[in-house]
């Protein structure tokens, strides 16, 4: 009978180690980066009609449709919005960031997306609730402080080892090529490359590797990656050619 009570205990404590694991399900959490990324694109949906009603807000960026519905262009690539790389240039709106919501719970995190602080960000007629706690479970676990890595200014990694980076870089060459030029992201004419965005954005080039590409099923994310392992590869990625 002990023995049964024993085995009740155990199993019962494994089932609550599997439920927090769930809750923190590393492919829900790459999934909502795609959709921070770029929810139009996740999703395979067409763009809602005109721009997003919160964009009129601002007069700086100047870009229309798709782009003013995306998490990233009122939020940026480093989750910092004004106080990030959107705090100049042409992608400034002045726009809050959403690296401080990982001390909110999920279901305050799903509330701001359904619009319970702002009616204007109310992202349920378009996001499913499935999608909007995939945002969450990212918005909560699967962001990092990039001005930790990067040096804006620079926009070269803090610190880097080329021998680490080189040898992580392993995998991306069996799709990128030894030399990062095997997959073209843009055209022909206008070539870029990994080597050719490690450069310009430091920033994106880290969220994408960390989350994938949106309505891509090829590229994975590798959310598994150290912070100094980034750093590692990025210094790496920087030394392929870009064009
Ligand atoms: C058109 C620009 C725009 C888009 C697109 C946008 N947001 Fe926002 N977001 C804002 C603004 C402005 C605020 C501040 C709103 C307020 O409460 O007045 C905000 C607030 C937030 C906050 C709360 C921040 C805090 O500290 O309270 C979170 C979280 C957030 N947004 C996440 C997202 C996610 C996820 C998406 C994509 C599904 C998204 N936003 C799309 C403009 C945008
Ligand atoms: C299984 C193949 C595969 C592997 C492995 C892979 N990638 Fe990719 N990657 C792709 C494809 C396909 C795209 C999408 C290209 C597109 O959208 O035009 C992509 C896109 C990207 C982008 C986004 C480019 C952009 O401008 O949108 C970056 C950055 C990137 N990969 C870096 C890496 C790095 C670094 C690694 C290794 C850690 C890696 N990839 C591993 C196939 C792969």
């Amino acid at each position: 009978m002990r023995g049964f009570w024993r085995l009740g205990l155990l199993l019962g404590s494994l089932l609550l180690v599997a439920q927090g694991q769930t809750g923190m399900d590393p492919w829900r959490i790459q999934r909502g980066g795609q959709l921070y990324d770029h929810w139009i694109k996740a999703k395979g949906v067409e763009t809602p009609a005109g721009n997003h009603p919160l964009w009129a807000l601002q007069t700086t960026n100047t870009r229309k449709g798709t782009d003013t519905w995306r998490c990233k262009e009122c939020h940026g690539w480093d989750y910092l919005g004004k106080d990030g790389a959107y705090g100049s240039g042409s992608h400034y709106t002045g726009f809050v960031g959403v690296l401080q919501v990982r001390e909110k719970s999920l279901a305050e995190i799903v509330g701001i997306l359904k619009g319970a602080t702002n009616p204007k960000h109310d992202f349920s007629p378009y996001l499913s609730e499935e999608d909007l706690e995939d945002l969450a479970l990212f918005l909560k676990y699967g962001t990092l402080d990039m001005r930790t890595l990067i040096d804006y200014k620079a926009k070269k990694p803090m610190r880097g080892s080329l021998t680490s980076g080189k040898a992580i870089y392993r995998v991306c060459a069996s799709c990128h090529g030894e030399d990062g030029r095997a997959i073209n992201f843009l055209t022909p004419e206008n070539p870029e490359y990994v080597g050719t965005l490690a450069k310009a954005n430091p920033q994106e080039t880290l969220h994408k590797i960390l989350n994938g590409q949106p309505g891509n099923f090829v590229m994975p994310g590798f959310s598994f990656l150290l912070p100094s392992q980034l750093q590692d590869l990025l210094a790496y990625l920087q030394t392929l050619p870009d064009k």
